[in-house]
């Protein structure tokens, strides 16, 4: 499973250009895998493009059993992923073979959808017509994904792009390459077919102009891009050229919410997972966590003592509850954040600095009196750090929730029903999770309003995006 060579056009494709994957725990380089070029994607385009007629043709059924196949070999290789997938992101392994789960039961959701793609028929207005309404796939597709999540982000567009009959050409984050290459080796076992999931590598520089020719293409009728918020809007600005279709799953900023009525023992557990999963590297982490004045000291003492017993080491280490975040430019915002906060008056409860280990290793870390002017309450951290404010009234706590550009995800605890009711329908995101800190499902739709997104990803709704309606109109 260990390839370093993009996947173009058929061919695994080593080029004349390399770029070293580090593993951010020890700084030593693992592989060093291919450079595309800007044509090796145009190679790429042409090669789905061959690819899409045959599989537009081809029967749910027996893109289904593909699929099915393909999250077998990912749970019989479970072990060998997640290690590949710790050593080039750094998560704890628990937590690699929990993603491996997660991204193999895309492939099984979506292989169940594929065979769910219905159309209507609609009464007709005439006698002598027939009205019916397709679903047919969008066409040749691009994916760009992120290192937070190297393996599920993948499956997720990759298994609704192949059930909904769509070539996928993957620009993997340059951080994570290994993981993305690995599930082709494994889509090449489990019968997917050469054109129908590319793989073009490169370094960050190549980033852009990859980026341009698979938003430029003509021949590319949909992007799915999940990542920053700066960057998707970069991508939509150029997708609008060429009128593609259009799925973002951006930054998120999530609220965190505990009112004085929540079990305060359950919303440290909740909080504790929406913050640290990933070492606070998600799209969904809580980044600002907001108390009310009555349950504040407590929920601040036991996070505190839950946060500072997790073992920060390197992910393949036994007992590791904290890995070394991604690279230096992640860890660099994360110390910035910490220092911009406690510059304004936040105080420190836990940690708060740079990790003995060194590198990017960073304290689990909890700040009190975090206010709104602060940059950890405009912008996402993606680090172990807890910045917590004080709140009095229910709707106070709301309007600052709702504070934001962002629109991914609200977290809450409250345990009024009618305060459930209220709070989850005032919060303004694409998901919120009552009392819990998880709610990422492969069963659900995922994604965001305002600038978190656009699309949902998942669930019965996730096909949607890869395919387009046909409204067939026939005269007797
Ligand atoms: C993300 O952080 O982008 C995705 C997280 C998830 O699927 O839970």
């Amino acid at each position: 499973l260990f390839r370093h060579d993009a996947f173009v056009a058929g061919e695994w494709h080593g080029g004349d250009r390399r770029v070293p994957v580090t593993d951010p725990a020890t700084g030593e380089t693992m592989a060093e895998v291919t450079r595309c070029a800007p044509a090796d994607a145009e190679r790429a385009i042409a090669a789905a493009h061959d690819a899409a007629p045959p599989l537009k043709a081809s029967l749910a059924g027996d893109r289904a059993t593909v699929l099915h196949r393909f999250a077998d070999l990912m749970a019989e290789h479970t072990a060998d992923l997640a290690l590949l997938l710790t050593s080039e992101q750094g998560k704890p392994l628990a937590e690699a073979r929990g993603e491996i789960a997660y991204a193999a039961a895309f492939l099984r959701w979506f292989a169940e959808e594929a065979r769910r793609a219905y159309g209507d028929v609609i009464p007709p207005t005439k006698s002598d017509q027939r009205l019916l309404v397709l679903r047919e796939p969008v066409g040749v597709a691009a994916a760009i994904t992120p290192w937070n999540f190297p393996s599920a982000m993948i499956t997720r567009k990759l298994g609704a792009a192949y059930a909904a009959g769509c070539p996928l050409v993957l620009k993997p984050a340059e951080a994570t390459p290994l993981s993305a290459l690995a599930l082709r080796v494994l889509a090449t076992r489990a019968g997917m077919e050469p054109g129908a999931f590319q793989v073009l590598t490169g370094d960050a520089s190549d980033a852009a102009p990859l980026g341009k020719v698979l938003t430029g293409s003509p021949l590319v009728r949909k992007l799915s891009f999940t990542g920053s918020t700066e960057v998707g809007k970069i991508l939509l600005r150029q997708c609008a050229e060429t009128v593609k279709k259009v799925s973002l799953e951006l930054g998120g900023n999530a609220p965190f919410l505990v009112f004085e009525d929540a079990d305060v023992d359950a919303a440290v557990e909740g909080c504790l997972v929406a913050k640290m999963r990933n070492g606070g590297q998600t799209c969904v982490a809580a980044n600002r966590i907001l108390v009310h004045a009555a349950v504040h000291d407590a929920f601040v003492e036991k996070l505190a003592a839950r946060m500072g017993a997790m073992k920060v080491g390197p992910g393949v280490d036994e007992g590791v509850a904290v890995g070394p975040l991604v690279d230096e430019p992640t860890f660099a915002k994360v110390r910035a954040h910490v220092a911009d906060a406690l510059e304004l008056g936040a105080e420190t409860v836990l940690g708060g600095g740079p990790h003995a280990l060194g590198r990017t290793f960073h304290e689990p870390t909890v700040l009190t009196g975090v206010g709104g002017e602060m940059l950890m309450t405009r912008e996402e951290t993606f680090g172990p750090v807890a910045g917590i404010q004080k709140f009095t009234e229910e709707d106070e706590a709301i309007a600052i929730a709702n504070d934001t550009r962002a629109g991914l995800i609200a977290y809450f605890y409250a345990r009024d029903v009618g305060r459930v009711w209220r709070v989850a329908e005032a919060l303004e995101a694409g998901m919120v999770g009552v009392n819990t800190g998880l709610v990422s499902n492969t069963v659900a739709p995922f994604g965001g309003v305002k600038e978190s997104g656009l699309g949902r990803e998942g669930s019965q709704h996730g096909l949607e995006d890869w395919t387009e309606l046909k409204y067939v109109a026939i005269g007797l």
